[in-house]
Formats: structure tokens, C-alpha cells, sequence
């Protein structure tokens, strides 16, 4: 019994590892880049998506994400996404949700209260710490989501978009 419970695991775990990553769902649909502007890359509709080249260099914006999220979102939805006991797993989430509803969520906030559990998930349509960063937060999520980003943060990341700091600092006032 032991050994084949063990065997069990290590097989689910290497599937885990194996599979590829165009057979998770993507709320948003075909992540695969097509174009990009000053370092943000979009996918087929238009919508922002990741670049992460084959050395693990991943796009600006993938990197910023990681800050932004840390910083603002993971003391509920957890470590990289993954979830936690306040807030439920965004890296799940992404597979059914697409961008405008991740905006919707993020701007006016969402609630499910009832007498078996209180989750409120705050309107962060006022804070620009997160809507100055939600293109930032949405692609990096979109490629944890998508399993082609590992956990923890980027380590390698294109170099910062020219003109990138001043639409920051106009956005942030
Ligand atoms: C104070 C805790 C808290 C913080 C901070 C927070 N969230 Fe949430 N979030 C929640 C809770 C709780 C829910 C679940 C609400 C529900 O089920 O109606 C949620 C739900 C969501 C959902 C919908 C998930 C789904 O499965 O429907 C998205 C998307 C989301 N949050 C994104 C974010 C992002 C992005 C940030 C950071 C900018 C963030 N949240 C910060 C608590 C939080």
C-alpha cells in the first residue's frame, strides 16, 4: 500500500510538472503575444498579456506585477497568487475570469457575505498604488495563471520601457 501510494504521487506530481502549459484555461483566452507597445505585449483581442522568453526573461510589466500584487493584494489572495484562508486563489480565478471582469472586481470590489463565511474583497478603483498597476497586476497573474511563471519573484525582466516613468508619474500625481 505504501509503496504504491508513494508511486501514486510521484506520477500525479510529474503530470503535474509535464503538462503543458496551452492545456490550462485562460478566462481571457489565447495568451500568446502579438504585438507590443513601450514593453507591454497584447494577444490576438487586444488584451495585455505576458512575454516570457525561453532563458526565463519575462516582460516588464510581468515583473512589476509581481512587486505590485506582493505589495498589494497578497496579504489576502496569498504568495503568488496562490490563495489563502481570507481571500480565494487568483491564479486559479484567471482561468474563468477574463480582463474586463478582473477590472470590474478590482475598480468596484466584490462581496459574499452570508452566514457561513464574510468575504469582502475591497474597490480598489480610488487607490493608485493598484490602478496605476492593474495592467501590470492583471498580466502578471494572467502567467502564473497560465503556468508558464514560477513562483516567487522574476529573477531576469526586460529593461524598464522608455517613457515608462513619466506615464508613472503622471498617473500616480
Ligand atoms: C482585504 C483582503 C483583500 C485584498 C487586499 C484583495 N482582495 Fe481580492 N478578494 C478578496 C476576497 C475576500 C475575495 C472573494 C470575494 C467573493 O467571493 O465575493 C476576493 C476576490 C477577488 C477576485 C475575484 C476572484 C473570484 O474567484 O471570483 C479578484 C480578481 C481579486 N480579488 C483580485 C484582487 C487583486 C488584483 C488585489 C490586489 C490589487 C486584491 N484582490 C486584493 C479579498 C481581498
Amino acid at each position: 500500500m505504501r509503496g504504491w501510494g508513494r508511486s501514486a504521487s510521484i506520477i500525479a506530481g510529474l503530470i503535474a510538472v509535464c503538462a503543458p502549459a496551452h492545456l490550462r484555461a485562460d478566462g481571457t483566452g489565447n495568451p500568446a503575444a502579438v504585438s507590443s507597445a513601450d514593453g507591454k505585449y497584447r494577444d490576438k483581442n487586444g488584451n495585455p498579456t505576458f512575454n516570457i522568453s525561453k532563458d526565463g526573461t519575462v516582460d516588464w510589466y510581468s515583473s512589476v506585477g509581481y512587486i505590485r500584487y506582493t505589495a498589494n493584494c497578497m496579504q489576502c489572495h496569498g504568495p503568488d497568487g496562490l490563495g489563502s484562508s481570507f481571500a480565494p486563489s487568483l491564479v486559479d480565478a484567471l482561468q474563468t475570469i477574463d480582463y474586463r471582469r478582473f477590472l470590474d472586481i478590482v475598480t468596484n470590489g466584490k462581496k459574499n457575505v452570508s452566514a457561513s463565511q464574510d468575504l469582502v474583497m475591497p474597490a480598489f478603483g480610488v487607490n493608485p498604488n493598484v490602478m496605476c498597476y492593474i495592467d501590470a497586476i492583471f498580466i502578471y497573474l494572467r502567467a502564473r495563471s497560465d503556468g508558464v511563471l514560477e513562483r516567487g519573484q522574476p529573477q531576469k525582466s526586460e529593461p524598464r520601457p522608455p517613457g515608462y516613468s513619466a506615464v508613472e508619474d503622471a498617473c500616480m500625481g
